[in-house]
């Protein structure tokens, strides 16, 4: 099982999805798990009920999509590593890569953002990233088997990078994906 961490646009879900496919593996995004079984988006959500109810809900999908005997790749949520349980399960039952990128680069990619509630507040959402960076990025680093330095690759590069890295592993037939045909 693969699993993918870094900060919020930091290209988890689309490398996720791609990186999937190539193994011809099934993918999942614990955000999406997420609104599936709160009903409604993850910004009415926070705003609703407040953080610390997201991240209760956050911890069972987490739990529940890592402890799955089948194997596939996860991409998580930018917070996910913030609680020791999460961090353990990602560890201890996949292997954790970990897509980091500048907060900077993540500024002008999510310049225009209006899903992520910890992201809203115009001119300040840069401070704000360098913040969450500063806290998160130990913690990615501590959760993470490998570490994909992103800068600002396409999201094939990305993709081929994570691959690259699965098969120096050695799991690229033992992820449990289809043997790739000649
Ligand atoms: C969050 C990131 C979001 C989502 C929620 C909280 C965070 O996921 O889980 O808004 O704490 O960074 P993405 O990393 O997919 O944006």
């Amino acid at each position: 099982m693969i699993s993918l961490v870094g900060m919020p646009g930091s290209g988890k879900s689309t490398v996720g999805r791609h990186v999937a496919r190539q193994l011809g593996l099934p993918f999942v995004d614990t955000d999406h798990l997420i609104e599936q079984r709160i009903g409604c988006s993850i910004r009415a959500y926070f705003e609703l009920h407040g953080e610390p109810a997201f991240r209760d809900v956050e911890a069972q999908v987490i739990d529940e999509a890592t402890a799955t005997g089948e194997s596939r790749v996860i991409a998580t949520g930018g917070g996910a590593v913030l609680r020791e349980a999460n961090r353990n399960a990602l560890r201890e039952r996949t292997t954790v890569m970990y897509l980091r990128t500048t907060p900077e680069d993540l500024g002008r990619r999510l310049r225009h953002d209006t899903h992520r509630p910890l992201l809203q507040g115009g001119s300040d959402a840069l401070q704000r990233l360098r913040q969450l960076f500063q806290e998160r990025d130990p913690l990615y680093r501590r959760t993470a088997h490998y570490v994909i330095e992103t800068q600002r690759p396409s999201v094939h590069t990305l993709v081929n990078m994570v691959l690259m890295q699965i098969e120096l592993a050695g799991m690229g037939r033992s992820a449990g994906g289809e043997t790739p045909q000649p």
